[in-house]
């Protein structure tokens, strides 16, 4: 699949794309420079091994992918959106999107609409299938390529086949991921990074996590 990661040149967006890049997908990760881009996508090819990673301004790696994923500060989210609003039509993006409040990270503060994910679905119309997913995957997991992540995945989304995409790729990327319901529910794993956040301080870590318990092995 071919892959779009807007904001693709931070933390998260890079850990992604190496591990989609890894499991054999192409990747354009997205940036508002093109030349920043294609520097971190030189970087993330080099740590690959081999070219499977391009760099774009954001709209162009949108138009040039299958599927958008969304990892830009909460700050850039609207804004952000609205530049690439007519590219997205079709498409399913998966916004990663966490809404902390730059004045205290570690205490839940949700926007008015209920979540990050419900404003983008507002924002783009029923053209484009949102997916809210990978809030509580620290960037700390994904780019440590050899190494398993330790945290699963929820996954919410109001329309089914678009979600059965984004738990495919969490699969390829080496994470469990779950159905966790509609969109309005993304509120309960964006609202979770604060709670990880704050333990991440208490036992001064970078890569707190979360599991879900009791499924059958057969269905894991
Ligand atoms: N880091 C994590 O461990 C983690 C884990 C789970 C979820 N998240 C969420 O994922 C999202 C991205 O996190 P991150 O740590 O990757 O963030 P980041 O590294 O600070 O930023 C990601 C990219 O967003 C773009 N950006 C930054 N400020 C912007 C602005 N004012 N306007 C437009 N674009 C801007 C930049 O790309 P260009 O300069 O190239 O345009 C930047 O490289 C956040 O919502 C975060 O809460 C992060």
């Amino acid at each position: 699949m071919r892959i779009a990661i807007l904001g693709g040149t931070g933390k998260e967006g890079s850990g992604l794309a190496l591990r989609w890049a890894h499991a054999g997908h192409d990747l354009v990760i997205g940036s508002r420079e093109r030349a920043k881009a294609e520097r971190v996508a030189a970087e993330l090819n080099a740590v690959l091994g081999r070219d499977a990673i391009t760099g774009q301004e954001n709209l162009r790696a949108v138009e040039q992918g299958e599927v958008a994923v969304l990892t830009v500060p909460y700050a850039a989210h609207a804004a952000t959106l609205e530049t690439v609003r007519k590219a997205l039509a079709g498409k399913v993006l998966i916004d990663v999107t966490v809404p902390l409040d730059p004045a205290n990270v570690r205490r839940v503060k949700l926007p008015p609409a209920g979540s990050a994910a419900v404003e983008a679905q507002q924002l783009l119309g029923p053209e484009v299938r949102v997916v809210a997913a990978f809030h509580n995957v620290s960037a700390e997991h994904l780019k440590r390529l050899g190494d398993p992540i330790d945290c699963d995945v929820l996954v919410c989304g109001d329309d089914r086949s678009a979600k059965e995409v984004v738990i495919g790729l969490a699969a390829d990327a080496g994470m469990r991921a779950f159905d966790a319901g509609a969109l309005a529910n993304a509120a309960v794993p964006e609202g979770l990074t604060s709670v990880l956040i704050n333990i991440n301080a208490r036992f001064k870590i970078k890569d707190a996590g979360i599991r879900i318990t009791g499924i059958p092995q057969s269905n894991s």
